[in-house]
């Protein structure tokens, strides 16, 4: 399920609500699972210290810094890295399910797949919330294998908030999967 989807601008606006920034990082590769499934694209999520799935990033103040700027001090903090994230990568703002009065703002940046495995490095070796908020990064695994394993399987996970429908939106709206891909996989997910 997904929040009501609401326009930057419109969000910035508002009066009394708080702000939050995530980013699907994600790569093209040429890597094949067992030597002969493609993987195609890495996408990366996390597993966030409350048990859900997630994307980096986190609150942010308006009032202090623009929505970017503050996803790119959360991603400091996340991933180890200063990932520069701007206007022109953002995907979509909207009211969250919980709580009432956040808004959050989702965006996608694409990286070469070294770039990738330099986050990856970093999250571990450099984040300041590794082992604490954020318990890993994890790449998602975008194939499906014949009794559902991989992406279907991977849908069935817990999400925080619309972390699932960025995820849905994010893959279909970048072509990273196709929209039949995409349906198998939700008809197939335990959701
Ligand atoms: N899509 C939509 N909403 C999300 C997503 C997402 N992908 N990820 C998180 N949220 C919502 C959740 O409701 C979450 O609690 O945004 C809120 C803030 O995001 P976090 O990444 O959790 O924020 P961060 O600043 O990194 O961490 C602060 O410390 O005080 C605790 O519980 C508090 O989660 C908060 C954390
Ligand atoms: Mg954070
Ligand atoms: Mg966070």
């Amino acid at each position: 399920m997904a929040g009501q989807e609401i326009s930057k601008d419109e969000s910035l606006s508002l009066k009394g609500y708080r702000h939050a920034c995530h980013v699907m990082i994600y790569a093209d590769t040429e890597a094949k699972l067992f030597g002969k499934i493609p993987i195609k694209h890495i996408v990366l999520m996390q597993m966030r210290f409350d048990g859900f799935l997630g994307f980096p990033g986190g609150i942010v103040n308006p009032r202090e810094e623009s929505l970017e700027a503050g996803l790119c001090r959360e991603l400091w903090e996340e991933i180890g890295m200063a990932l520069k994230v701007g206007p022109e990568d953002h995907c979509s703002s909207c009211l969250a399910l919980s709580p009432p009065d956040l808004v959050t703002h989702f965006y996608t940046k694409k990286l070469r797949e070294e770039e990738v495995r330099e986050v990856e490095r970093a999250a571990v070796s450099s984040a300041a919330d590794h082992g604490l908020e954020v318990m890993g990064m994890i790449r998602v695994p975008l194939y499906c294998l014949k009794k559902g394993e991989g992406f279907p399987s991977f849908l069935s996970n817990s999400f925080i908030d619309s972390a699932r429908s960025q995820l849905l939106a994010a893959l279909r709206v970048l072509g990273l999967l196709s929209q039949e891909e995409l349906e198998a996989a939700v008809a197939t997910a335990k959701m």
